[in-house]
């Protein structure tokens, strides 16, 4: 007879007074959910969505002070027209619903990329939900949306030399504090913990400045299937290391 394995306790495992101060996902595996199931791709992103909504809320409600997504790349633009569609759909859905909801939620969203080659309905909406969020001062989520690591340094490095060039600063005074603040995540501070579920171990040019001493969790869950119990875990395997900085 097969014994039934006793449901494991994995909010047991972590010390919810001692958590990252921010927490960065890339929610990968989408596709791959769907293609299981029979499904269009776009299935996949809309389950996507839902797990989301479910995290997002459940780091509020433990006590994250930041959460990042990722949740469309400066390559995401390669993929077919009608899945770009549906992420901007669903984005669009998301914050129209979180507008609503921002005052009961207390989750404030704020948005890493170049918002320009968006549709024109879904960049206003991202600068109202930003607006919006000001008044708050629950957790702060950041969407990352036509967003690259790399895209984002060159542009920093290119504001700091219209900088120097209007003669405001010098090449000399320039501190990794100071080229920090040139930035999408000005003000933020670095994510302690970036968790890549669905099995990929690469970093895929998201944050690459700020994660310079993040400590990575990967899982071979999709994204779709992510859930408290997998945050749970990676939360008790952070809180497992031991963080040196460089340091001994
Ligand atoms: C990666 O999975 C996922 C994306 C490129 C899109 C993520 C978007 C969402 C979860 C929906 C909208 C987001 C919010 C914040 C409401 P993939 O498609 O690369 O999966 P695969 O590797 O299995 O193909």
């Amino acid at each position: 007879m097969a014994f039934l394995k006793p449901k494991e306790d994995t909010a047991a495992q972590v010390d919810f007074d001692h958590l990252p101060r921010h927490v960065a996902i890339i929610m990968d595996g989408n596709g791959r959910w769907a293609k299981r199931r029979g499904l269009p791709r776009t299935a996949g992103h809309a389950a996507g969505a839902e797990t989301f909504r479910t995290i997002a809320t459940y780091c509020k409600n433990i006590g994250l002070d930041y959460l990042t997504v990722y949740a469309f790349s400066t390559e995401n633009w390669k993929r077919p027209l009608e899945e770009v569609s549906a992420i901007m759909g669903l984005l669009k859905k998301y914050l129209l619903e979180s507008i609503e909801k921002m005052e009961r939620d207390q989750i404030r969203l704020h948005f890493f990329g170049d918002l320009s080659p968006l549709p024109a309905e879904l960049r206003e909406m991202c600068g109202r939900t930003d607006a919006i969020s000001q008044r708050y001062d629950g957790m702060q989520v950041n969407v990352c949306l036509n967003y690259g690591g790399r895209d984002e340094i060159v542009r920093a490095a290119r504001a700091f030399a219209a900088d120097c060039a209007a003669g405001k600063t010098t090449p000399e005074q320039l501190t990794e504090e100071g080229f920090s603040q040139y930035l999408y995540s000005a003000g933020v501070p670095d994510p302690d913990l970036v968790i890549r579920p669905s099995g990929e171990i690469r970093i895929s040019n998201f944050l690459l400045w700020q994660s310079a001493y993040a400590e990575f969790y990967y899982t071979d869950v999709l994204w779709p299937d992510f859930s408290k119990e997998e945050l749970h875990k990676a939360l008790a395997a952070y809180q497992g290391r031991s963080r040196r900085f460089g340091g001994v």
